[in-house]
């Protein structure tokens, strides 16, 4: 029917009632979803996805789908469904990504069907303690599908299942292989693809984690080009590869597997430009096994036991361009010989986390085009001056947490492509000629605050881009030198050890973007008054975030940054002392802040207050904050407050105060929230037996509830219309509020009065324009010439106001004594300012009433839903068949009178309004 469709594109449309909750469905857009990714971890999910959702405890596919939009592009079911029924995805043609966590035991064709888009497919279950059972013809719907993950269920070995053509990565990890020749059972097609013949090119085959896997069948591949074959954490063999009849291998990865030496074999056989190890079992590389290792761009070698590297490791290896040695108990590196004068085209080297102790000069002589050098986690205590002498095309150097103290004058000038050095954790001494920071391309610096002698100043490279502090507790502060930086962009400061002036701080750092205080750096950046607020007034900074040590003496506020978008607050609660912390103790005027996290601030109450001067706030995350109680000015507020809450790992506290706020979860105006934790109440009485919060509250604080979602509802109604009112007739809302009022204190009456009758049967709100089609039309047929004397008691304006009083209150009046108003709508009635107003009061009647009206909508012509001013209240609350469009073709007006009789009841039961 017309006006279902009227209603349903009405719903749809209105922008503020896109309110709902699902609370087993968690659902974000990609670009928030960093913010709640812990919650999408059981499925791999892609933050360039620009609609996610990822449900739990799914038992009825149909029903968790019913609240997941059909928009969304990546969706992830956890529970429990053994069999996927037919067509069990068709409302969602445009997914890409889909993750399966259900413990199904079959999958049979046409489950899948209609997800021709579907690039991303992953069954997950408990690592190799379930079957899945695959229908040969099961993917055949899936054209675009790339990916197919099998991470956990065991498949069935005579399945014998047709991959899609367009498939590039297939996983079967955590799963029960033993033999690799079981995969040319259950996917026959996976050597050579079904279709041509010819053999199939796959860029990943990725076994890792079959914990049984150690048998690598004579063929069982045979024919497949393969990019990357992953067998780490298995019980195979690397040289076994060899064997498996592969027609092409670039990489292999068999890092904590039973190899115990560098698989020569198959690095000569595939040509193997890239090979990750990583055992305790190797120890160490022969030359015999390094003489065939000549193809190899990249080795991976961490945390493979070795004490040292064979000579001329380098020299066997002359196309590498990477090597992470990460993680070995090298004591000493010897890569470059001097007798050779071998040259190495090596990128980057990672020695990290070994026991160097010292770099002899010549060490790196060998390596003109080295890019990255990765030192960290050494014993480092003092650098040759010599020893980066040849490293003039080095960009990256990491020297943190070795116990560097001295380093060499100038030791930084052979490095003149330099741009990033990281020195945290080094205890490293000032030097003066440290103004002189070697390279001009050096913008990326993490540096311990070195200790000095009081009043000298820390001279820091001018041109950086990207800053990291670290301070010494206790330590002086001390001067920056330059007084400006100004390209930085990023400023990460851990504890406070700087003596900077907080008036001109923009002028010192005039394009910072991202600032990240941790520990106790917050503190020295916010006023000591009454009223604490975030000194450093910074017009371009977008992004904040700081994480205290939970010892903070006080809030900060955080206010006054005009393009600040993004806010993260974290363990700034005070552990020695908690005191429960208002919202607009911590954020004030941030007009385009779109993501606030809070989590572990010790955050107890919202209230508008602390929103409005939020306006551009789009996600909202409460984390980890207990007993948080939502002020009842946040329901005024609501219209205003962000698309997205999430309140996870929190605890909404058991007060009276948070009793309206169950039912503004189920049916918010705009935003979408999602309570991950079931709330609980702990009751008084002795078995301390828990109770779910907000039955809970509503059957105790029933009657604050209700004068609360009175004056609640009204003013957020007064919030919503006051606005227009005024630019139509002035003063009337003054009017509209006493009229409100008196309505409400009627509807309380009324309650007192059980079974009082009602004077009119119909309250007819309409416009003088509309008012030929209520005389001839709609009188005669309700009133007049009733076929049994039955006619209805109508009460119009013009005919039944009481002379005199002012039209607020005769429309209030007359409303309250009528059992239905009903409300006829044309173009000209909603450009009418008292059409606008008598609509607005029936609607807050229905809302603020203790025993709501029976309001009903005609719509003399059809109305585009621009049309309709944004009654999204009214929207949501009428019901189907509350309103019906008037027909224009004769023989449909029988069944419009018909129906509009059968809603306004017989004119006998009209003492039925007061229950
Ligand atoms: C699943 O939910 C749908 C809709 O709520 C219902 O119609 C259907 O009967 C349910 N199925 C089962 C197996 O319970
Ligand atoms: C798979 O093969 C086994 C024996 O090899 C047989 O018992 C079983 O019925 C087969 N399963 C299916 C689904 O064909
Ligand atoms: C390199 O040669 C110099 C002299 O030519 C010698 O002093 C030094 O020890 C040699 N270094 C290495 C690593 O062999
Ligand atoms: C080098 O080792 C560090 C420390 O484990 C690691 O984080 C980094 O990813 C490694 N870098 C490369 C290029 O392998
Ligand atoms: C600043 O940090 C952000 C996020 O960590 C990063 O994307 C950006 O590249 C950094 N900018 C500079 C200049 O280092
Ligand atoms: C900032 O103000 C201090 C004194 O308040 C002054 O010494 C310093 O030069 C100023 N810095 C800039 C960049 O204007």
């Amino acid at each position: 029917m017309a006006g279902h469709l009227l209603l349903h594109s009405l719903l749809l449309s209105l922008p503020l009632t896109a309110g709902w909750t699902a609370s087993n469905c968690l659902v974000t857009e990609g670009s928030w979803l960093s913010l709640v990714s812990r919650f999408f971890h059981i499925c791999p999910l892609d933050s360039r996805l620009s609609f996610l959702a990822s449900c739990t405890q799914v038992t009825n596919l149909t029903q968790a789908l019913e609240v997941v939009p059909q928009s969304v592009e990546g969706l992830c079911l956890a529970g429990s469904i053994s069999i996927l029924p037919q067509d069990a995805f068709s409302n969602y043609p445009g997914l890409k990504v889909l993750g399966l966590n259900l413990q199904l035991t079959q999958l049979l064709p046409g489950a899948l069907r209609g997800l021709g888009q579907l690039r991303e497919l992953s069954f997950l279950a408990s690592p190799s303690k379930s079957y899945l059972f695959l229908h040969p013809n099961a993917f055949d719907d899936l054209r675009s599908l790339q990916r197919l993950n099998f991470l956990g269920p065991c498949l069935d070995r005579n399945s014998s299942v047709q991959l899609p053509t367009s498939l590039r990565w297939l996983a079967v990890k955590y799963s029960c292989l033993q033999d690799v020749g079981e995969l040319d059972d259950i996917f026959p097609d996976l050597a050579h693809s079904a279709f041509s013949g010819d053999a199939r090119t796959l860029d990943v085959l990725d076994l890792s984690f079959n914990r049984k896997l150690k048998i690598a069948s004579p063929g069982a591949l045979q024919g497949l080009r393969l990019g990357t074959l992953y067998l780490d954490h298995t019980k195979m063999e690397a040289a076994g590869v060899v064997s498996l009849g592969l027609q092409r291998l670039d990489k292999l990865s068999v890092s904590f597997t039973v190899t115990a030496e560098l698989p020569a074999e198959a690095v000569a056989h595939f040509e193997l430009q890239e090979l990750d190890l990583g055992s305790k079992r190797i120890g160490q590389i022969t030359l015999e096994a390094l003489a065939s290792c000549h193809s190899l761009q990249r080795l991976g070698l961490k945390n493979s036991g070795l004490t040292e590297l064979p000579p001329n490791f380098l020299a066997a290896m002359p196309r590498l361009e990477r090597l992470n040695l990460d993680s070995n108990q090298l004591q000493s590196v010897r890569l470059c010989m001097n007798e050779t004068g071998l040259v190495s085209g090596l990128w980057t080297l990672n020695l990290s986390n070994n026991g160097l102790r010292t770099l002899p000069p010549a060490t790196f002589s060998c390596l003109p085009h080295l890019r990255e050098l990765l030192l960290q986690g050494n014993q480092l205590v003092s650098l040759d001056s010599q020893v980066f002498q040849d490293l003039w095309r080095l960009e990256i150097l990491d020297l943190g947490r070795n116990p560097l103290v001295n380093l060499g004058e100038g030791w930084l000038a052979p490095l003149p492509s330099l741009t990033t050095l990281n020195l945290l954790d080094t205890h490293i001494l000032f030097r003066s000629t440290w103004g002189s920071w070697g390279p001009e391309s050096l913008h990326n610096l993490r540096l311990q605050l070195p200790s000095a002698p009081a009043g000298v100043a820390l001279s820091l490279p001018a041109g950086l881009t990207s800053l990291e502090l670290h301070a010494v507790p206790g330590m002086k502060p001390r001067k920056l030198f330059p007084s400006v930086f100004p390209i930085l962009q990023n400023l990460t400061l851990d504890g406070w050890g700087l003596q900077l002036g907080t008036q001109n701080i923009s002028e010192i750092f005039p394009a910072l973007r991202q600032l990240t205080l941790l520990g106790s750096s917050l503190e020295a950046l916010c006023s000591q008054d009454s009223f604490n607020f975030f000194l450093w007034q910074l017009p371009r900074l977008q992004s904040l975030k700081v994480r205290g040590d939970g010892h903070s003496p006080r809030p900060c506020c955080i206010t006054g940054l005009p393009s600040l978008q993004e806010l993260r607050l974290e363990i700034l609660e005070y552990r020695a002392r908690p005191r429960p912390v208002q919202l607009k103790e911590l954020v004030g005027e941030l007009p385009r802040l779109q993501v606030l996290r809070l989590a572990r601030t010790g955050l107890e109450t919202l209230s508008a207050a602390a929103f409005q001067g939020l306006g551009s706030l789009q996600v909202l995350v409460l984390d980890w904050e207990k007993g948080l109680v939502l002020d009842d000015s946040v329901r005024e507020h609501s219209p205003q407050m962000p698309q997205y809450v999430y309140i996870l790992s929190s605890s909404l506290a058991c007060q009276c105060a948070n009793a309206w706020v169950g039912p503004w979860f189920e049916r918010s105006p705009r935003s979408y929230i999602w309570v991950q934790s079931p709330q609980l109440c702990r009751t008084e009485s002795r078995d301390h037996s828990k109770n779910p919060l907000f039955p809970f509250l509503l059957n105790h604080c029933p009657d604050t509830l209700e004068l609360e979602l009175f004056l609640g509802s009204s003013a957020l109604l007064l919030l919503l219309i006051s606005l227009p009112l005024l630019q139509e007739a002035r003063n009337s809302w003054v009017l509209y509020l006493r009229a409100l009022f008196r309505a409400w204190l009627q509807g309380l009456r009324c309650r007192k009065h059980e079974g009082k009758n009602f004077l009119y049967d119909v309250y007819v709100s309409h416009c003088r324009q509309d008012q030929g089609w209520v005389v001839q039309e709609l009188l005669p047929a309700l009133e007049g010439c009733p076929p049994d004397d039955q006619g209805l008691r109508l009460c119009l304006p013009e005919r039944d106001f009481e002379p005199g009083k002012d039209v607020a209150d005769n429309v209030a009046d007359s409303m309250a004594s009528s059992r239905v108003t009903l409300c006829v709508l044309s173009h000209q009635a909603l450009h009418t300012p008292r059409c606008r107003l008598e609509l607005r009061l029936a609607t807050s009647l229905l809302l603020a009433a203790p025993h709501p009206p029976v309001l009903l909508l005609i719509f003399l012509e059809p109305i585009s839903r621009h049309q309709l001013p944004r009654y999204h209240r009214l929207a949501r609350l009428l019901r189907r068949g509350d309103y019906c469009i008037w027909p224009k073709e004769d023989e449909e007006k029988d069944s419009f009178w018909a129906w509009l009789r059968s809603r306004l009841g017989q004119p006998g039961c009209r003492q039925m309004g007061c229950r």
